[in-house]
């Protein structure tokens, strides 16, 4: 079987792990609502953190929702088991990291290769990798005295920010620009291309070789 064929399931049925604000997972849910993506369902949403805003838009939109973190457990490894009965409770066959601070284990990026997806608020591969995240990822990026930055949607593989890239956007670094004020423009275009990376999955429009060559037909 062709790594490839097994993204193309009838409706995504995704689990969302998230950390923080939820943004993100805001734009894909009213994405899917609205019937911009259609053929996905955001199943349950999983948090590693009980304050993540991500929960309360999970229960805005009555999306199933758990706090799930390592200290609630013995061992990394019932840590992880809780995770994949909750995946496989909910039949979920796609994940999207929306804002998730901790790493995926590899028993999890095995069992859905190719169909676990982070945004990452920089054009990688530069800017990315561990400790590169938040403000840290747009300080760089000044620092840097890159003309351009922007966003990522790539496949989560087990090194971060490393996987398969499926969708970047640009946009310019102003003169005097900030941090924050660069974080903000960069949200906004995370919010356009992280719906449309998984309406394009959602369509069966993806294919990924065997090489990771990534194809979009639509
Ligand atoms: C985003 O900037 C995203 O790129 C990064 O974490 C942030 C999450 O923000 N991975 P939110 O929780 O979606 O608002």
């Amino acid at each position: 079987m062709f790594l490839s064929d097994s993204i193309h399931v009838s409706m995504l049925k995704i689990a969302a792990f998230a950390s923080g604000k939820g943004s993100n997972l805001t734009a894909i849910v009213e994405a899917i609502e609205h019937g911009k993506i259609q053929n996905a369902r955001i199943e349950v949403v999983i948090s590693n953190n009980s304050h993540a805003g991500a929960l309360a838009v999970a229960d805005k939109h009555q999306i199933p929702a758990l706090h799930l973190s390592r200290q609630q457990f013995e061992s990394d490894e019932s840590y992880t088991g809780a995770i994949q009965k909750v995946l496989t409770d909910h039949a979920v066959n796609f994940i999207v990291l929306a804002g998730y601070m901790k790493k995926v284990d590899p028993s999890i990026v095995r069992a859905y290769r190719n169909r676990i997806l982070n945004i990452h608020p920089a054009l990688l591969p530069k800017f990315g990798g561990a400790g590169m995240y938040g403000l840290r990822v747009h300080e760089a990026v000044i620092a840097a005295g890159e003309k351009q930055s922007g966003a990522t949607v790539h496949v989560v593989d087990e090194e971060y920010d490393h996987g398969t890239i499926i969708l970047q956007r640009k946009i310019d670094v102003a003169a005097g620009e900030t941090p924050e004020t660069l974080a903000e423009k960069v949200l906004r275009i995370e919010h356009e291309i992280y719906p449309e990376a998984i309406r394009l999955f959602a369509n069966g429009a993806v294919t990924i070789d065997h090489y990771n060559t990534v194809t979009i037909a639509e």
